[in-house]
């Protein structure tokens, strides 16, 4: 049978000197191969993964993905091709010509000329199981492999759609995109989730620290973005996040993803919640008629159900309630909380996700909370200044608020934390054409969890958390 190397030689000789004979096969993606219009006979090449293999008589079926789609291609092949390395997850090269498919199952198929092994699969040694649907659990002891199995294959391509839908969603309302920078002075949130970022010891440096200054990975752009509204009036920004939390929880990672908004000349938090809903109720539209087959899957095997839940989030308006009535509403539960409510004390998870049922399942906005809870950009205002929004499943997965765009407000809440040298330049935005602005961020992966009823963060996001993985 042919090598990796065998394989590349015919390539290259098929690339750079076309057989004059042979016209050279047009390489497929299997999604598009599954896709072809027309089945007049033409010879293509498809490269993949072997799915399934199911030998009879005089027929070898195959079964090929290639991460383009859910569905696999179907390869039917003379018996005499059946060879021993044509095993599950090996991969392979297959030419032949894409025919209607006599049966129901699909509408062509692949009849196949020629079959290159390009790498063997020692099929008693990996993981993944012919035919066997492995829970999330066990897939995460596999963060190289498991994305080769339908689960995470649907998971990471609703991922990946759902990343070109939220940025689709700012560009058409008029927002510029920002890098934020991953490696900052500031702790944003002032919560000292941090990262400290120096070199390794193996290399000197003259200073204490490397920038001069204690540097961290960032846990939020906004203030960064904040610096930008004052130029471009509406931005936006989707990127690593690093928190030093307690990333063992269902809902919690040290490296997620967040996507966050500022707009200046924002006037109520009600222009930012607006916001915020049209963007999670947009991008999950898009998300749901580009990947339809993926979401089935997740909606049907990984969370029964949630195809309804989900229908039910997107055709309600979300509600509002003030974090007093929050504690109202958790006081009066018959429900035993293992950390009591309390007015002045933030909210628990398991206090969340009570509201959201207490609200039937529709996504709620709890707003005002007290100042004291939040950090120190908050505005400090009669009608509002933050809200999170709360969703099923999941509970926090927006935060926003208004800023305290008033120089002599911020400068006394500054002072009080010490931080005013610290957050001159902070300060100067509020000196040089300052304006009222608010913005918010957004977690991708709890998105991604809230749209898909997946329970566990780990399973939405692509290597895990460096606690549980290998590489
Ligand atoms: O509520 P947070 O901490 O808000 C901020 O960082 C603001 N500066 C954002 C802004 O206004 N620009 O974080 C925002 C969201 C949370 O609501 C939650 O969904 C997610 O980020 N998040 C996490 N997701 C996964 N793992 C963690 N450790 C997370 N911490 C926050
Ligand atoms: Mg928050």
């Amino acid at each position: 049978m042919f090598g990796a190397r065998c394989l590349l030689r015919a390539l290259r000789s098929c690339t750079s000197a076309p057989c004059p004979r042979h016209k050279p096969s047009a390489r497929l993606s299997v999604r598009d191969a599954l896709g072809a219009r027309s089945t007049n006979g033409e010879r293509v090449k498809v490269q993949g993964w072997i799915r399934s293999v199911r030998s009879q008589k005089e027929v070898l079926f195959l079964h090929i993905n290639d991460g383009s789609s859910l569905e696999s291609l179907q390869v039917v092949a003379d018996s005499s091709f059946d060879s021993r390395e044509l095993a599950f997850g090996s991969s392979v090269e297959v030419q032949g010509q894409l025919v209607k498919s006599p049966s129901k199952k699909q509408n062509v198929e692949l009849k196949a000329e020629k079959i290159e092994i390009v790498g063997n699969c020692d099929a008693k040694a990996f993981p993944l199981k012919y035919k066997e649907r492995h829970p999330l659990e066990y897939l995460r002891q596999y963060p190289h492999l498991r994305c080769r199995t339908n689960a995470l294959g649907s998971i990471l391509r609703i991922r990946s759609e759902a990343t070109a839908a939220i940025h689709s969603f700012f560009k058409d309302s008029g927002f510029v995109h920002i890098h934020t920078p991953i490696i900052t002075s500031n702790d944003c949130e002032g919560a000292g989730e941090l990262f400290q970022v120096e070199p390794s010891s193996k290399i000197k440096v003259p200073e204490e620290n490397f920038f001069n200054v204690p540097a961290f990975l960032t846990v939020s752009g906004q203030l960064h973005l904040e610096v930008m509204s004052g130029a471009f009036t509406q931005v936006f920004t989707f990127g690593p996040t690093f928190r030093a939390e307690n990333s063992q929880s269902r809902r919690h990672l040290a490296e997620f993803y967040m996507v966050e908004a500022e707009i200046s000349f924002v006037e109520s938090l009600q222009d930012l919640m607006q916001v915020m809903e049209g963007l999670f109720k947009t991008a999950t539209m898009m998300v749901l008629s580009n990947c339809t087959e993926d979401v089935e899957l997740c909606h049907k095997f990984i969370a029964p159900g949630q195809k309804d839940r989900l229908e039910h989030m997107l055709k309600n308006n979300f509600l509002i309630i003030s974090y007093t009535e929050a504690v109202e509403i958790l006081k009066q539960a018959s429900q035993n909380f293992t950390f009591t409510p309390e007015w002045g004390v933030d909210l628990h998870t398991e206090h969340e996700k009570y509201l959201v049922k207490h609200c039937g399942n529709i996504p709620v906005f709890v707003i005002n909370y007290p100042l004291a809870l939040k950090p120190f950009y908050m505005r400090d205002n009669e009608d509002g200044c933050c809200c999170d929004l709360l969703v099923p499943g999941v509970g926090e997965l927006f935060g926003g608020s208004l800023r305290e765009e008033r120089y002599h407000f911020l400068e006394q809440r500054l002072a009080r934390s010490g931080l005013t040298e610290a957050y001159q330049w902070y300060l100067d935005l509020r000196r040089f054409g300052s304006v009222p602005h608010g913005g918010f961020g957004m977690g991708f992966e709890r998105y991604l969890q809230c749209i898909l009823g997946i329970d566990n963060i780990k399973d939405v996001s692509l290597f895990q958390d460096l606690l549980i993985r290998v590489l």
